[in-house]
């Protein structure tokens, strides 16, 4: 079958690795890709946040099934259109995508589902929601109610930071007409994720993560998109996930259906687990990145079957084949990141580093430029290995970063020191 992946970062070169394995993949195309997805598969260009000129891609290259990897085109409908479109389609339509894309959407499905989160209140209104702030006192978490590329989330550890974000996000007297804030209730415990796939039915968990989300080594620095991951995450035991998919996951996709939106594609749920209970901290509505890396590192092939099993709705039938095995990925990114950050740099080294089932370097923001790999982006390479430990998927990680020549990146040599 003809395959396309829509997206550009080491998520969607580890989601076309995978694809590529499955003898069903006839013929891969990723939009518009980068320069490793180049090595693996045809890159093409699409505005991918276009939900028509999506459609017409497909269609004028007789493709059979569309992987959407980021939020933002999910937000724009693009799934919506596939599926009007008669074209296969794994990812939630714009209607379910708000899982992610609005967090007060997310609070009330919590609350019609009765499923353990934290506290909340929203506001539109700056005085109220600082009054709220002072009443409730800190720590407390402010959060911009929008899709806001990860950095809508304000963990405020005293009041005057609190009432600083609310003046950021709600923009006082100036004030955006539709900006609206979720005030929640700060959770204590220690946060891990769950991918589960749901074909608006039927839930199949695919896999637990962890990330490390500052930029510097022993948790220090400002948040990143995601320095690091491993899975499985040791403190989602079999019973906590159990617990979870019950109380949690389960119930909002019975919500959701029930509303006439059914979810269709991967759910990512991170839960804060404190005295062996999991509550939600949030949904997003795509795999994770850089968690997507070792997903697909365990999975392997089978990631194709889960994912057409997923949007054929067939998960009832489909089955995970686990491997006893661990896999971590670490993040090499731009020195600067997640701050202003130099483009250009070349990255020597990557041609002689392994490439096979437990051995690989996912590829985010680089470009070619002749027989060069450069750096183009902020988190540049997810430097991916799986082990039957924790221990020896690290020792391959850190192997391959060593080999790889670029004084202008950086990364964390802590990835995994939690679980270790
Ligand atoms: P989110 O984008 O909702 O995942 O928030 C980003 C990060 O903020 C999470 O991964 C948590 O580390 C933290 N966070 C969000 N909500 C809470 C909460 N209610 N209590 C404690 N930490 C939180
Ligand atoms: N690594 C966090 C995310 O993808 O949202």
């Amino acid at each position: 079958m003809n395959i396309l992946i829509l997206g550009s970062g080491g998520r969607e070169h580890a989601l076309a690795w995978a694809v590529m394995q499955n003898p069903k993949c006839d013929r891969l195309i990723v939009a518009p890709g980068n320069a490793g997805i180049a090595s693996v598969a045809e890159c093409a260009a699409l505005d991918i946040m276009n939900p028509d000129a999506v459609v017409d891609f497909a269609q004028n290259h007789s493709v059979d099934f569309v992987i959407v990897g980021p939020e933002d085109p999910l937000a724009a409908g693009v799934a919506d259109a596939l599926r009007a479109a008669g074209i296969l389609c794994f990812g939630p339509s714009a209607a379910a995508a708000r899982l992610e894309a609005s967090k007060s959407f997310t609070k009330e499905i919590c609350d019609a589902a009765n499923a353990p989160t934290a506290g909340y209140a929203h506001f539109t209104d700056l005085d109220a929601a600082k009054a709220y702030v002072e009443e409730q006192g800190a720590p407390i978490v402010i959060k911009a109610d929008g899709l806001a590329a990860g950095k809508g989330v304000v963990v405020a550890m005293d009041i005057a930071t609190a009432l600083d974000a609310l003046d950021d996000m709600l923009v006082g007297a100036f004030g955006d007409a539709g900006a609206e804030v979720v005030i929640e209730e700060f959770m204590e415990g220690e946060e891990a994720s769950y991918f589960v796939l749901s074909d608006g039915k039927t839930v199949l968990p695919i896999g637990t993560a962890q990330d490390h989300k500052r930029a510097f080594d022993g948790d220090e620095g400002p948040n990143t998109g995601g320095m690091g991951a491993y899975s499985p995450a040791p403190v989602l035991s079999d019973e906590i996930a159990a617990k979870a998919i019950a109380k949690i996951v389960q119930p909002t996709i019975d919500e959701m259906a029930r509303r006439g939106t059914p979810y269709q594609g991967v759910l990512y749920a991170g839960f804060m687990i404190k005295d062996g209970q999991p509550r939600l901290v949030e949904y997003n509505c795509r795999f994770g990145d850089p968690e997507c890396q070792v997903l697909m590192m365990r999975l392997g092939a089978q990631a194709l079957d889960l994912m057409l099993a997923c949007a054929e709705e067939r998960l009832a039938e489909a089955k995970v084949n686990w491997a006893d095995d661990h896999a971590i990925t670490v993040v090499m990114a731009s020195n600067g990141y997640p701050g202003a950050y130099e483009k250009g740099s070349v990255i020597g080294g990557l041609d002689e580093l392994p490439e096979d089932s437990s051995n690989m370097v996912f590829h985010a923001g680089t470009k070619a430029k002749g027989e060069q790999i450069t750096a183009v982006g902020g988190r540049v390479l997810s430097v991916t290995a799986r082990g039957a430990s924790l221990a020896e998927a690290r020792k391959r990680a850190y192997a391959m970063v060593e080999r790889i020549d670029w004084p202008e990146g950086f990364n964390r040599t802590d990835i995994g020191w939690r679980a270790l």
